[in-house]
């Protein structure tokens, strides 16, 4: 279980692709909301095999990523190799509460089934707002969450998660600087689930407004 927040050697490898596969539909549902255009500067969070920017962001203008995992880096740098190669894509090692970059260098930032494995949740989604353009866009998908209606506490223990609510991912990305924050639910049918009940993702977006007053 520890390998879904840090997928490592060669099963961790195994297991990134695999959940590309497992993760189509949450995919599909970022990818809609995300509305990649060619000139966006794109930073990607916990991308795990990086075959989510292999399909749907290989066209924007610049693309880097950052993971914890060095296999993962190693595994994304391979699956992108042409986007490497051209110098469009870069993948670094590290933990999204330190971020690589500077101030205001992306256009859009994503994290896609990351958001919960992260252990300062402010402080990263400060250094998000830091690195990301006035006008910039973060979008945060999250198949797993506290609204969606069902009962996580096998997962929470097994897996070690922190899941959010709505309101929480609300709260928090006001504190850290973000406007607009808009929350949309998606029909996860193929997520585990019990019963009746059809549990929700989560895709949060919001917007960096304002200008950083402090420049690196
Ligand atoms: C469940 S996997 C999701 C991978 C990919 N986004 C996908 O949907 O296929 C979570 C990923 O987030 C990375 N990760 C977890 N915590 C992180 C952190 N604090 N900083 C950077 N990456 C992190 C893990 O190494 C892993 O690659």
């Amino acid at each position: 279980m520890p390998q879904f927040r840090k997928p490592t050697g060669f099963f961790g490898r195994i297991l990134a692709r695999g959940m590309a596969w497992g993760h189509k539909d949450f995919y599909k549902n970022t990818d809609k909301v995300l509305n990649l255009r060619h000139d966006d500067r794109y930073l990607e969070i916990g991308f795990g095999s990086g075959l989510f920017i292999k399909k749907y962001a290989s066209h924007v203008a610049r693309i880097a990523g950052l993971d914890c995992s060095e296999d993962m880096v190693n595994l994304s740098c391979g699956i992108n190799k042409n986007l490497v190669k051209s110098g469009k894509a870069e993948f670094k090692l590290g933990d999204v509460s330190s971020l690589p970059w500077k101030n205001d260098e992306f256009s859009v930032v994503v994290g896609i089934e990351t958001f919960f494995f992260w252990s300062e949740p402010i402080a990263s989604l400060k250094e998000i707002y830091r690195v990301l353009a006035t006008g910039g866009r973060l979008v945060i998908e999250m198949a797993y969450n506290k609204d969606d209606g069902l009962d996580h506490t096998k997962h929470i223990k097994k897996m070690n998660l922190k899941l959010y609510g709505a309101n929480e991912m609300t709260k928090m990305l006001k504190e850290s600087g973000f406007n607009d924050v808009v929350i949309t639910c998606y029909k996860g049918f193929w997520i585990p689930f019990k019963g009746h009940v059809v549990p929700k993702g989560m895709i949060v977006k919001a917007i960096k407004k304002k200008k950083l007053l402090r420049r690196s």
